[in-house]
């Protein structure tokens, strides 16, 4: 019989978060963009994201800030995950697009993509 109680050590607390159909990821790092653009669309997409019904149900996406995914040109920058597609020239007129088009119907906004997981780049 072992003398050492495990009952006693302090468990993690599981965390919980809500269901979600994609995951915005984005850059609010010092380098891709100036002037607090990159927080500021942040800091929008809540409201916009209740305006195009994102916010809850099968289509939710899940929002995040990130400190920098290591491409610092170009932004604001946004990931869009699970798929895997990454914008650059993240304005808030662009950003409406890329709502509409691709999180709401599917469709990347090509001309902003820069980066897509699984396919070769050329250079
Ligand atoms: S600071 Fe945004 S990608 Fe590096």
């Amino acid at each position: 019989m072992s003398t050492t109680d495990t009952n006693d050590t302090p468990q993690p607390v599981k965390p919980k978060i809500g269901s979600y159909h994609r995951h915005l990821l984005v850059c609010t790092g010092p380098r891709c963009s100036e002037d607090g653009a990159s927080q500021a669309l942040f800091d929008s997409l809540g409201d916009k994201f209740k305006a195009s019904g994102l916010n809850n149900g099968p289509l939710r996406v899940k929002r995040s800030r990130v400190s920098c995914f290591a491409a610092c040109k170009g932004g604001p920058i946004v990931a869009v995950q699970p798929d895997g597609t990454w914008y650059y020239n993240v304005t808030p007129e662009n950003m409406d697009r890329i709502i509409d088009e691709h999180l709401c119907n599917g469709r990347k906004v090509e001309e902003l993509v820069f980066h897509q997981a699984g396919e070769v780049q050329a250079d």
